[in-house]
């Protein structure tokens, strides 16, 4: 049961969290929060250094650390990292925290987005594009049965997926959205 008005944002690399998640914070007049940037806080480095020098796992601690500090928010946005379902142990927090989105794209399109920056460091591999295919399909099922509705961003603009959120989180809080 969805106790908290907040809508947090789950899905792949590339899938559009941050950019649609800032457009519904913006609309709605809730806060932005971005656990990747939290996290990067609290360790005081890049991501791709905590990986370089911490290891993954320790990555994953921050994260579930930093989604268990959320407790308590409200009228917020949080857009996750890609992996934040990959911990069994998130998937709770997640629904605990309040409406799950999970955001979606084409691989291709997917390729062809996070191809712009080298900041991630699970796809600093020889084969990007195969690595992306593999996550993809570990991670299907692990968003699917995080969150309570998605969001294909395809071939949706920032603003229209922004759009398809804000009405399914609507729905769901019983907003009256008549104008
Ligand atoms: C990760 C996704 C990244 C970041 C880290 C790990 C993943 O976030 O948390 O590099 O495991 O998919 P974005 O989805 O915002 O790129």
């Amino acid at each position: 049961m969805v106790t908290r008005e907040n809508i947090v944002l789950v899905g792949f690399m590339g899938s559009g969290k941050s950019a649609v998640g800032r457009f519904v914070a913006k609309r709605l007049r809730f806060q932005f929060v971005d656990t990747d940037r939290l996290i990067v806080e609290r360790a005081g480095l890049p991501i791709a250094d905590i990986f370089a020098q911490h290891g993954e796992e320790h990555f994953r601690d921050l994260e579930t650390s930093v989604l268990e500090s959320l407790d308590g928010v409200q009228q917020s946005v949080i857009a996750t990292g890609g992996g934040a379902v990959v911990m069994e142990r998130n998937h709770a927090i997640l629904k605990s925290l309040g409406y799950v989105v999970w955001l979606t794209a084409s691989e291709d399109v997917i390729f062809d987005r996070v191809s712009r920056n080298d900041k991630r460091p699970l796809l600093q591999t020889e084969n990007p594009r195969a690595t992306i295919s593999q996550l993809l399909a570990t991670r299907r099922p692990l968003y699917e049965s995080a969150a309570d509705f998605s969001v294909d961003t395809t071939a949706f603009s920032h603003n229209a997926a922004a759009d398809a959120v804000i009405a399914a989180a609507g729905r769901s809080f019983g907003w009256d959205t008549t104008p």
